[in-house]
């Protein structure tokens, strides 16, 4: 009598684990985080967008980026620093009406959310070695999710409205100077949201193509070499640039909001004499 050797079982697909995933860490904080940071950002991003009010501090020249630029016919007078459309918009319409979709646009459609919202709100998977509750995978080659190659696209978009952030800074800057207010806390709240949203602009993965891809040499394009560096410098950190923006688009609008409902005083950190 012979004996079998044995054979491999046949492959069936995941293998028949009783338990839910065998890892014993801590595996649910970062999707339940993830699902809390990103519902807030919605959550105050849209109650502030509805409100219609306290988005402009006149004395200071202080817009909020969510109103930015507004384009209302009511929008407060001088807020609209590129003029309105003739009609007042109805409340649930967004001052903003233009950027705001195309700015939800480029972060809904970013790598790195993608891997965030799927992971954390869609479960496809939730976490590595642990089972997804989805019987299938179609990945992002088909509809709807082949959009998200649309991506590349929105980064020129974004672009623009950071470029348009960074007048309004500008302006609110060379108002207080000019106009005898000085320099505020609020300018450098400003300023400083400017800064951070540029470093997550420019580390976008589109943009590290624009300045990298489709070439095969670097050798005789030392410009395109050098920012393409700096760009994957700062595409390394990406992820926390689109945290920390999230933190400064809220921080920057709820100081505006303060100051613009007189809750608080805007610091003068010096005054200058005008
Ligand atoms: Fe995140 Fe482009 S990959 S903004």
């Amino acid at each position: 009598m012979t004996a079998t050797a044995p054979q491999p079982a046949p492959h069936t697909g995941r293998a028949r684990i009783s338990k839910r995933s065998l890892r014993t860490d801590h595996w649910w904080i970062g999707p339940t985080l993830t699902v809390l940071g990103l519902t807030a950002f919605l959550v105050y991003g849209l109650a502030r967008v509805l409100q219609q009010d306290h988005y402009w501090v006149a004395e200071y020249h202080y817009l909020t980026p969510f109103y930015s630029p507004c384009l209302s016919a009511d929008c407060a007078p001088g807020s609209a620093v590129f003029g309105t459309l003739p009609w007042e918009f109805p409340w649930f319409l967004p001052y903003a009406v233009v950027s705001l979709p195309l700015l939800l646009a480029f972060r809904f459609t970013c790598y790195y959310y993608r891997k965030a919202y799927y992971r954390s709100f869609w479960q496809a998977p939730t976490a590595c070695a642990v089972p997804e509750p989805h019987r299938s995978y179609t990945g992002e080659a088909r509809l709807p999710l082949i959009l998200q190659n649309s991506h590349r696209y929105f980064f020129y978009v974004a672009l623009a409205i950071t470029l348009l952030n960074t007048y309004d800074a500008a302006l609110a800057l060379g108002y207080g100077l000019g106009g005898g207010h000085g320099l505020g806390l609020g300018n450098l709240v400003m300023l400083t949201n400017v800064v951070l949203l540029w470093c997550y602009t420019l580390s976008c993965h589109s943009c590290r193509h624009v300045f990298g891809g489709r070439l095969r040499s670097f050798g005789n394009r030392p410009i395109r070499y050098w920012m393409w560096t700096q760009i994957s410098r700062l595409n390394t950190r990406h992820m926390e640039f689109a945290w920390i923006t999230l933190g400064t688009l809220m921080l920057t609008d709820a100081y505006v909001l303060l100051v613009a409902s007189e809750t608080i005083a805007d610091p003068r950190l010096f005054a200058t004499s005008g």
